[in-house]
């Protein structure tokens, strides 16, 4: 079932089947990483502009304040020509299902001609960890995986963001195929082309959003569900990513430095804001959220 308006909802968040947190992370190596074409107006003034090593010694920070943190990191190695594969939350949507305790990923139909090799990777990747893997049929169209679809916490309840990178139909699909309800939200400003650049779940009853985004629909959506609502200041969101924040385990925030109204909004919120460096990915139009994937 795909939910667009509240007045359509039928269920409370208690009635939806809980899930256990994802306690591990795959990242990808920054290994091939580059700006070589443009797919979203972030890259437009960047081509040739990153700096290897730079991006290097950010990604391994990254990776160190999730192990500091607790969270496992399982590294996948990024391929040669695939310089936007480091973006690992696009590829698969990862999904445990408590009904039958199945873990799997959805794999990706990218949108960008560009990205779509890689995918096959991380099909590899999961297949020899022993995962189901399933592919959507063709007519299922564009799904850019957790970049647009993100799990609520602790329930089996999709966030699915569209227009740019993922259409409704993709979410049809993925509700038929895991038997999961997903609520759909539309975005309409190229700067923030998939839904993790706009909204990013800090805790089951907390998401940090920019709200410019949202119609008043979506936002009485996200209003009905969370109690409490983050709002990053536009300057931070569009050009800073601070909406691409990750909250691994309910409390830290990892974000991008200098997102500083959006910090004191979260210490204020209650939780503890972790700012790292990412200005080389930013240039890919992509930050923390992007670059992990959390797995079961
Ligand atoms: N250059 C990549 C693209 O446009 C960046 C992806 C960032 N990922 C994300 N989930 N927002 O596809």
């Amino acid at each position: 079932m795909i939910y667009q308006t509240p007045d359509a909802i039928d269920f409370r968040l208690s009635d939806v089947p809980s899930i256990p947190p994802p306690q591990r992370v795959l990242l990808t190596t920054p290994t091939h990483f580059d700006v070589q074409y443009v797919i979203n107006p972030h890259m437009a003034e960047h081509v040739g502009s990153v700096d290897t090593d730079t991006a290097h010694d950010q990604w391994t920070a990254l990776r160190d304040t999730y192990a500091d943190l607790g969270v496992d990191p399982e590294i996948l190695e990024g391929a040669e020509d695939l310089p936007d594969m480091v973006f690992c939350a696009n590829q698969t949507l990862p999904y445990y299902d408590p009904r039958n305790d199945e873990k799997g990923v959805v794999l990706s139909r990218m949108h960008a001609a560009e990205r779509q090799q890689e995918v096959p990777h991380y099909r590899e990747h999961f297949e020899s960890m022993g995962y189901t893997v399933h592919t959507l049929p063709e007519e299922a169209g564009d799904f850019e995986g957790m970049g647009d679809a993100i799990w609520h916490p602790g329930r089996y309840l999709l966030w699915g963001g569209y227009g740019f990178r993922t259409g409704l139909d993709a979410y049809r699909h993925v509700a038929d195929l895991l038997n999961v309800r997903v609520i759909a939200l539309e975005l309409d400003d190229p700067d923030f082309y998939h839904l993790d650049t706009c909204f990013s779940v800090l805790n089951a009853r907390s998401v940090l959003i920019y709200p410019g985004v949202f119609d008043d629909k979506s936002r009485a959506l996200i209003d009905h569900f969370f109690n409490t609502v983050v709002e990053a200041p536009e300057q931070e969101a569009r050009d800073l990513f601070a909406c691409n924040a990750h909250c691994p385990d309910g409390t830290h925030v990892l974000i991008q430095d200098g997102c500083d109204t959006t910090i004191k909004r979260l210490e204020d919120a209650g939780f503890t804001p972790i700012p790292v460096e990412t200005s080389e990915f930013l240039k890919a139009g992509g930050s923390v959220f992007c670059m992990k994937q959390m797995i079961w």
